[in-house]
């Protein structure tokens, strides 16, 4: 990771090299990758980290008595320690390993949600949400007869507070809420959000998939009692992530899956559980995973946090720019806080004839209902088109955006 600069200034063709997919053509052309809330794209650093560890300390963990178990164990180990201190978490333990963040909110709602939530309980979500932040409390609901509440969002794509306000009560348990919407980008705002619900005796989970790559987390500061991520969308691999817990909590929590390592001893008759974290990571885990995460962990925080922020929001406010000025366009998301995304939809051209288009021209944007049906309903729209952007998007890859925008209307006229 020589490479990454140290310096206040974000130079984004220096943070650009340490991307090799970045010098890909497509069809021939310059790829320009607008797709990073998908899954961001991979730096050298945590290519490398994952290919050492496979090459040189590859072993399973915990369980060695050997020169590589050790070696491996201390790897994965490592990047929980790192993990803690990236979300300022006060304990080690209180980081869990999990394949993402849709087992992490699985996890949550079948352990604590289980033991806590019953009858005549409610869950408090937001239209807004991504399916992974519905479907496990719908499941929940279903499985315990508690009730699902939704607080409603203006036309901006804000969560309107004082709906929040009215819907949360003495029975609501658990307020599930994103930290950072997919399709609008809006930021929530979760230290007012947790104020309200612990005054009510709620606890609160943050789906922080979208928040990572873009902002600075501070657990303790935000209070929140639970907070989950995917390693993959913040440079990191696929199949690991983070489930974030007060320790107190995952000590009373029971365990969600049973197998090797979340145990101390088992007989036929009783098992005696391990403690957290190991309670909750029931069999062989990622490990090439969780070292990978480690090393985009070092990435992302070896990037000057507040010059980082200041390119990526001088690339969505010239995004928003540019894209409110293509004839027809409409931008779908105009929150006063909004982080890395641009929605929009085009008059008489469907989203997905969009993505296609510009393909040709070397350009990757998501299209569909972003796996937020009901926000999509909420909105009146089938999909949107998404540009999302990542520390190594820059202008001219908006102005590519809207030049491949150029050849969609050419061809829908
Ligand atoms: C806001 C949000 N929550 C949850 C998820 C699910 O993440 P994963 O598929 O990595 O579990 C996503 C993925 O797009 C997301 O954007």
């Amino acid at each position: 990771m020589s490479d990454i600069q140290k310096s206040s200034v974000f130079d984004v063709e220096q943070v650009r090299q340490n991307f090799p997919i970045l010098g890909e053509k497509i069809y021939g052309k310059p790829l320009v990758y607008l797709d990073s809330a998908a899954t961001s794209q991979k730096p050298q650093g945590v290519i490398d980290a994952m290919s050492y560890f496979l090459l040189k300390e590859n072993a399973n963990v915990h369980r060695g008595v050997h020169y590589l178990a050790e070696r491996a164990t201390e790897a994965y180990e490592g990047s929980r320690v790192k993990a803690q201190l990236f979300l300022n978490a006060e304990y080690a333990h209180e980081v869990v390993f999990v394949r993402g963040t849709t087992e992490a909110i699985n996890l949550v709602a079948q352990s604590y949600g289980k033991k806590h939530i019953g009858e005549e309980d409610e869950v408090l979500i937001t239209e807004m949400e991504h399916h992974s932040n519905i479907v496990p409390w719908q499941m929940l609901c279903e499985q315990t007869g508690a009730r699902l509440r939704v607080v409603p969002i203006n036309d901006n794509g804000e969560l309107l507070l004082d709906e929040f306000e009215r819907l949360i009560g003495s029975k609501t348990k658990l307020v599930a809420v994103t930290h950072v919407s997919n399709v609008l980008g809006t930021i929530n705002p979760i230290r007012r959000i947790v104020e309200m619900a612990h005054v009510q005796g709620a606890r609160v989970l943050v789906d922080g998939a979208q928040a990572v790559p873009h902002l600075k987390i501070d657990v303790q500061a935000l209070g929140c009692d639970f907070y989950v991520f995917s390693g993959h969308k913040m440079y990191g691999p696929t199949g690991i992530g983070v489930l974030y817990g007060q320790s107190e909590l995952l000590d009373e929590m029971p365990p969600y899956q049973g197998g090797g390592d979340m145990i101390l001893s088992v007989n036929f008759k009783k098992t005696i559980y391990n403690k957290p974290p190991y309670k909750f990571e029931a069999g062989t885990p990622n490990m090439a995973g969780a070292v990978g995460l480690g090393a985009a962990i070092d990435f992302l925080t070896s990037l000057p946090y507040e010059a980082l922020a200041a390119h990526e929001k001088d690339v969505l406010d010239y995004g928003t720019r540019m894209l409110s000025a293509v004839p027809g366009l409409r931008l779908i998301g105009t929150a006063h806080a909004k982080a890395s995304v641009l929605s929009f939809v085009l008059d008489g051209v469907h989203p997905h004839d969009i993505g296609t288009i510009i393909d040709r021209e070397g350009v990757a944007i998501r299209v569909g209902h972003h796996c937020a049906q009901p926000l999509m309903s909420r909105l009146g729209l089938p999909a949107t088109a998404r540009a999302s952007i990542g520390c190594y998007n820059t202008r001219q890859d908006i102005n590519a955006l809207v030049a491949a925008l150029g050849k969609v209307r050419e061809i829908f006229q």
